[in-house]
């Protein structure tokens, strides 16, 4: 197609069959039915005040809504990560999926999939997003998704038990509802988050808890209601955060802020740094006192912090002082070389600490996808497990094959 200024305009379809080569190219879109439904889905009209090239763009989430702060409270998710968690859901013919966080298009993508035998609802704690989502799902022709309008964190009751559960916002917990309302053999998608990072992990069920299939990572909004995070963020400094979700870590803003005007140490593991989701996660999980740190590009580029925390890195934060991570070029292999940056009274200690579960990490675990999560629901163990992480209503634990 040929606009007036000589330009070439893209067409819906053209655009929307490259979405499906693409999707396809990277892997993310691994079977006939996924590939299918996006194949036949209009995406633009479930975007339609985005320009086309956005909304068929497979990285890029679509904005809709903003909180007063400016922050997004609800996209329209990137198609390669729609794809991803459609493909760990597995959703068959005459399944019942539930949708928690809603747009339209991607309940409109489940009910395609589940056919007419199969029964698709998406619950959204915004009345503007329903009615949004139910505008166009009528409008595109998929009237029998059921919209519902309530906080999710309760499920929704009247339609369960589902096959499928698949949540689109990040989720701090697993509410005991969502347990609940599975099937014996049913799946849950969830964007889980834990000490700052998500991954989306699809958990089967395992006795009274659930036990992964896969996972990897993820970007979503927040989820927001009764199941809002629960964490704690300090400023040090300008450009300088931290975040955790771990009660066993004291942010203590004055003493970590002085730590930075202490001389660095740095210590060097000899481990390979590669794999970096992996890494982090293995660290998030393990190191005593975790933490996120964050930090400005021109404090990167003074020379104060190091370039892994411009994105955030995973800190041990214990005693008024801090290490984390960090690497550099390894002439020998091509490669990089893992090592950790310490500050403060102990960070002696704390290095020795970080270096040794790099060691352990390369030696031990560094391969794709060499984690199982479990979820169990229920009072908190005391003293809590190693590797394990509390939440609200249970506890995460993580086991490296
Ligand atoms: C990423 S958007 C959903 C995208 C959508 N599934 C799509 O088709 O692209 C996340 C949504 O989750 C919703 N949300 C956040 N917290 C929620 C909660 N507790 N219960 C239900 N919906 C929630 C937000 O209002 C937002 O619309």
């Amino acid at each position: 197609m040929t606009a007036v200024d000589g330009s070439t305009v893209r067409d819906p379809d053209t655009l929307r069959a490259d979405m499906v080569r693409a999707l396809r190219d990277r892997k993310a879109i691994a079977s006939e039915p996924v590939a299918a439904a996006f194949a036949a889905l209009p995406r633009h009209r479930f975007a339609p005040d985005a320009p086309l090239d956005l909304a068929y763009d497979i990285h890029r989430t679509v904005p809709v809504k903003r909180d007063e702060q400016g922050l997004e409270t609800s996209v329209m998710s990137a198609a390669h990560l729609q794809a991803v968690m459609l493909e760990q859901a597995a959703v068959e013919p005459g399944m019942r999926v539930l949708e928690i966080g809603s747009g339209g298009y991607n309940a409109a993508l489940i009910q395609e999939l589940v056919g007419c035998d199969g029964a698709v609802t998406t619950v959204d704690i915004d009345r503007d997003i329903v009615d949004r989502a139910r505008r166009c799902l009528d409008d595109t022709g998929y009237d029998r998704v059921r919209t519902v309008l309530a906080d999710g964190e309760a499920g929704v009751p009247d339609g369960a038990p589902y096959d499928r559960i698949i949540v689109t916002a990040a989720a701090w917990d697993i509410p005991p509802a969502w347990i609940g309302q599975l099937t014996e053999k049913g799946r849950l998608v969830v964007p889980l988050t834990l000490c700052g990072t998500t991954r989306s992990v699809a958990f089967d069920r395992d006795g009274e808890g659930l036990r992964s299939r896969s996972y990897c990572l993820a970007r979503f909004v927040p989820i927001q209601g009764e199941g809002a995070a629960e964490e704690r963020k300090v400023a040090l400094r300008d450009g300088i955060a931290l975040q955790t979700d771990d009660k066993r870590v004291a942010l203590e803003p004055t003493a970590l802020d002085q730590a930075f005007d202490t001389p660095r140490l740095a210590r060097w593991s000899g481990a390979a740094y590669d794999l970096p989701d992996e890494l982090e996660l293995y660290l998030t999980l393990s190191l005593s006192r975790p933490a996120r740190l964050h930090a400005a590009e021109y404090l990167v580029e003074q020379g104060l912090v190091d370039a892994s925390a411009l994105l955030g890195v995973p800190a041990l934060v214990a005693d008024g002082s801090i290490a984390y991570r960090t690497r550099r070029e390894n002439e020998n292999t091509g490669g990089f070389e893992s090592g950790v940056i310490a500050h403060g009274n102990r960070a002696e200690t704390l290095a020795d600490e970080y270096v040794a579960l790099l060691r352990r990490w390369a030696r031990d675990h560094r391969r794709q996808g060499a984690a199982t999560f479990r979820y169990l629901p229920g009072n908190v163990p005391s003293p809590l497990p190693q590797g394990a992480v509390q939440k609200r209503h249970g506890i995460v634990t993580v086991t490296w094959n």
